[in-house]
Parts: structure tokens; C-alpha cells; sequence
């Protein structure tokens, strides 16, 4: 079998589309939410690392992520891009007109399929959802040629019913047909059981890409991938780290990796260049400002470290003893010594160009290599992971509003801890002193005193970026103000000053939606 897609054309039979929804799915995930340029910076990341469908959000969703769908279809070359759109008229407009500059653009149209859902949430009747299949479909295939029609809540829906709801879909015109498992109730069982029905069942199945899109609720999305694409599904939905609603999604560097590691039992190929894997996990996680799990499969830092003295030892008389693919194959190399405090602008330029951050701009550039130089001063050896800290750093910090200037603590158990912090404010130096329980208290409440603010604080987290104590610290700051929540990040040597650098970074970033004065986002 082999099928001819109005998007990739003749598609091999062992061919497994990737299809990437990091952007929509997983920016639902609470504390997730990106800003244009790091979905762009994202995008291209993910195009890098060989990506097939860029589900870059849900146009009616919000004017940020019709504004991101939109640059990102104009601007980012090689994936399909798409966008998400319910079974109405004007999300289907709305996808159709932000995905147009694509060279090749997907409309994504849903609707819940299982009696629950038709019910409770839709409150429509199972005929009443079988004409807007109808009606959805056909309309998106009047704006693209390329369009995917997906059952929510698939894998709970009646068998029967999910027959004619696929043939009505394919009768309108879809290309592809996706059958979620939305709340991660799935086995992979169930999951062989209903693609092999499908294929047999409905008339036209031979001509349109099945597809599996699993939330991991019980950890199972990976394994329901995987099933499903050995009864036939030909595109796997997932995101980088895994993340998405409430547990998240199937995580797509392990679902790679399973099918390029095991031939034997998936042998299948995909077009993921996954020596970039690693990398492009590394930039969500700064981007978003959260880490995966140390045992992450495939891009945690200990995926690769061999702790016990039996598993060293087998490991140097032979790797492949304990390792079931090399560490370099996804990417990890030894974070090595890189530069030192004499080296200069140049050769702090290559180096960034050598670690994949060739295209900054210039204010960027030099915003981080005064950052390194300080850096260098203070701490004894500066790694790759540092630069990255810093670059990243830097980089979300272009265009803002108020600016981190110095800082002086004094803390201790005696008494009350003092911070005095100056900030730059729309191009003004200002000056405020505070007292608090602790130094990152005190310096918050001197943000507060120099930008009064409403905002709730609702999450503080610390992370080395390295080993040892003077290893710079990564800090997300989240804030909260009226339903609207951002993440900011900061890094530094000191925890402090990475503290308020996070809370500084949030508070531009509220600024820029209090602007834009956003409506309430709908997701999917
Ligand atoms: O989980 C789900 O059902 C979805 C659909 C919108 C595809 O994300
Ligand atoms: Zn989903």
C-alpha cells in the first residue's frame, strides 16, 4: 500500500509521517505559553530537526496565535503547516487565512465523536455532528487541498459510529484521519483494534493517512503510537518532551528513537534527524523554563549516565553492555570547556555559530558576550551549557520594557534580608530599597516598590545549569493577573539576581498581553 498525499505525494509504505503539535497541544499545557518570536525560534528548531507537520496553534484561539500561525507559515520552509480549527465556519476561515502563506498549508478540523462528548459537551445529536463533519470538511477543502479531520475522543467512541463519522470525513474530501486517544484511556490494544477496523471497514481507507494522536494519562501514549502505526496508522501526533494537556502527549523523540533503535519490531522510517533531538528538547525546555525529569528517556540528563560500579565497567570493555543507542545519535555530546575570560567577540561569535545559535542579532550578541565576560570572571570554568543559559537569556530579553541593572542583598539569619536594585524603566534608571523574608522576597517586593504591579506570584522555581556552587542557577518565575498567566525565565551565577532577572522577564511579557488586551484564549 501506498498513498498519494496531495501534501508529500507518493509516500512509501514504510514511511511514518511526524507530525508535531509542540505549538498548539503542547502550549495548552499550564505554564507552556510562548511568545511570537519563541514560537518562531521553535519552529525553526523543529523544521531543523525533520518534522513533517508543524501544528503551529488554533488561529480563532487567540490574535497571538493567529499572529504565530501566520509567521510561522510565511516564514518557516521544509514541514507542512497547520492549523487547528473546530467544525465551525469561522475557525475554518480563520485556520485557512493564517496557514495561506505555507508553502504547503493543513487545516485541522475536529469534532467529538463519542456518545459522552456528543452529549454533555456538544449537546448535539450523533446526525447533527455527522453533517458538520460534512459541512467542516468540505469547506476546509475549498481553501486546501491538505486538509486532517480528527474524532475527539476517538478511542471512546462506538465503533459504528466512528465508521461512518471516518467515511463522511473522507467522502468530504480529508486527507488525513486522525483518532485520538484525548483523555489517555487507551491501551495499545485498543489502539491496533480500532485503526485495523477502520482500514477494513470504511470505504476510501485506502486512500488517506490514518493517524494516532495519544495524551499520556496513563503513560501509555508512546505504546498506543506505536500499536496503532502497526495496524496501519501512518502519522504519529506527538511533541517535543512529551508535553501537552494534563499528562501530555506521546513524546516524539521517544517514539523516534523506539523505531530507529527497534527495526526489527517497528520497521518503519521517519524523515527526524535525530542527532538535533537533543537540542531542540533543550530549547524547548529554556524556552518554557522547564526542565524534563533527570530519567527522561532520550533527552533527561541521566538517559546516559552509568552510576554503578558493574554497569562502568561493562560500558569500558564494551558500550553496547548497557547503552541501546549512542548518547551522539540523539544529539549529547560532553558539555566541554569552551572559552575562558581572555577570549574575545569573535571567538565568542564562532562559538555560538559552532552550538547552533548562528542567527542571533547583533544586540543579542553582544548582550550575551558582556554577560560571558562577566560570567568568566566570576566563575572557574564557563561550559557550553553555560553559553546556552546566557544566549537563551539574552534572547527573551530583546525589546523589554524594564531591564535588570545591579542589585545588592545583604541577607543572613539576624535579620530581616535588604535588597537595593536598580532597574531601567522605558529608557530610565531607577533606584528602590526593600526588606523582606529572605533575599529573593526582599528584591520582589523592590520590583514592586519601582513598578507597581498587581500581578500574583504563583510559581518560583531554582535549577543548576551545571555542576558545582558557583554553577549559574535557571529560575521561572510565573505571574498572574487578571486570568493571564506568563513565565519568565533568568540565569545567573547568583540565585538572586536569576530570580529577578525571571521575575523582570515576566513582568515584560504581561506587559506586552496587557497591550495587546487579548480575549479570554479558547483551546482545544
Ligand atoms: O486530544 C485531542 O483530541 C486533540 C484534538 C484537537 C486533535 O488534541
Ligand atoms: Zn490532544
Amino acid at each position: 500500500m501506498s498513498i498519494d498525499h496531495p501534501s508529500f505525494g507518493r509516500i512509501a509504505a514504510d514511511r511514518v509521517i511526524i507530525f508535531d503539535t509542540t505549538l498548539r497541544d503542547g502550549e495548552q499545557s499550564p505554564g507552556f505559553s510562548m511568545t511570537l518570536s519563541e514560537k518562531l525560534r521553535m519552529a525553526q528548531a523543529l523544521a531543523e530537526l525533520g518534522v513533517d507537520v508543524i501544528e503551529a496553534g488554533f488561529p480563532i484561539a487567540s490574535n497571538d496565535d493567529f499572529d504565530a500561525v501566520r509567521k510561522i507559515a510565511e516564514a518557516v520552509r521544509g514541514p507542512v503547516i497547520a492549523g487547528l480549527a473546530r467544525a465551525a465556519p469561522g475557525d475554518i476561515v480563520r485556520a485557512a487565512e493564517a496557514v495561506k502563506g505555507a508553502a504547503r498549508p493543513r487545516i485541522h478540523t475536529f469534532i467529538s465523536t463519542s456518545a459522552l462528548h456528543m452529549k454533555a459537551k456538544l449537546q448535539l445529536e450523533p446526525d447533527e455532528v455527522i453533517e458538520r463533519i460534512a459541512a467542516s470538511v468540505a469547506l476546509a477543502r475549498n481553501h486546501v487541498p491538505d486538509v486532517e479531520w480528527s474524532a475527539e475522543d476517538g478511542s471512546r467512541t462506538d465503533a459504528d459510529f466512528l465508521c461512518r463519522a471516518v467515511e463522511t470525513a473522507i467522502k468530504a474530501g480529508a486527507t488525513t484521519i486522525n483518532v485520538p486517544d484525548t483523555v489517555g484511556y487507551g491501551m495499545p490494544d485498543d489502539m491496533a483494534r480500532i485503526f485495523a477496523m477502520l482500514i477494513e471497514r470504511v470505504p476510501g481507507a485506502d486512500g488517506v493517512i490514518f493517524s494516532t494522536h495519544n495524551h499520556n494519562d496513563l503513560g501509555l501514549a508512546v505504546a498506543n503510537s506505536l500499536a496503532a502505526v502497526k495496524a496501519g496508522a501512518r502519522q504519529i501526533e506527538g511533541a517535543i518532551n512529551g508535553i501537552g494537556e494534563r499528562a501530555g502527549n506521546c513524546s516524539i523523540e521517544e517514539v523516534v528513537m523506539a523505531m530507529r533503535t527497534r527495526p526489527d519490531a517497528c520497521p518503519y522510517v521517519t524523515g527526524i534527524v535525530s542527532e538535533n533531538i537533543l537540542k531542540t528538547s533543550r530549547l524547548l525546555s529554556t524556552t518554557t523554563g522547564f526542565d524534563v525529569q533527570p530519567n527522561k528517556a532520550i533527552v533527561g540528563r541521566n538517559a546516559f549516565a552509568h552510576e554503578s560500579g558493574i554497569h562502568q565497567d561493562g560500558m569500558l570493555k564494551n558500550a553496547l553492555t548497557y547503552e541501546i543507542m549512542t548518547p551522539a545519535s540523539v544529539g549529547w555530546t560532553k558539555s566541554s570547556l569552551v572559552l575562558g575570560k581572555h577570549s574575545g567577540r569573535a571567538a565568542f561569535r564562532a562559538k555560538l555559530k559552532e552550538i547552533g545559535y548562528g542567527d542571533l542579532g547583533d544586540n543579542q550578541i553582544n548582550d550575551a558576550f558582556a554577560r560571558f565576560k562577566d560570567l568568566a570572571d566570576r566563575k572557574k570554568t564557563v561550559f557550553e551549557d553555560d553559553i546556552i543559559a546566557l544566549v537563551d537569556d539574552a534572547a527573551v530579553r530583546d525589546h523589554e520594557r524594564v531591564r535588570f541593572v545591579d542589585m545588592t542583598v545583604w541577607t543572613g539569619s539576624r535579620q530581616p534580608a535588604r535588597a537595593h536594585l536598580t532597574l531601567d524603566i522605558d529608557g530610565q534608571r531607577c533606584t528602590a530599597e526593600a526588606e523582606g523574608d529572605g533575599g529573593v522576597d526582599a528584591a520582589f517586593k523592590a520590583i514592586r516598590v519601582l513598578f507597581p504591579h498587581e500581578a500574583a506570584l504563583r510559581l518560583y522555581s531554582v535549577g543548576a545549569v551545571t555542576e558545582g556552587t558557583d554553577a549559574q542557577a535557571k529560575t521561572t518565575v510565573r505571574l498572574e493577573e487578571d486570568g493571564r498567566m506568563v513565565d519568565g525565565q533568568g540565569a545567573d551565577t547568583d540565585t538572586i539576581v536569576a530570580a529577578v532577572r525571571a521575575y523582570v522577564h515576566a513582568l515584560n511579557k504581561l506587559l506586552v498581553k496587557r497591550e495587546r488586551r487579548e480575549p479570554e484564549a479558547i483551546s482545544a
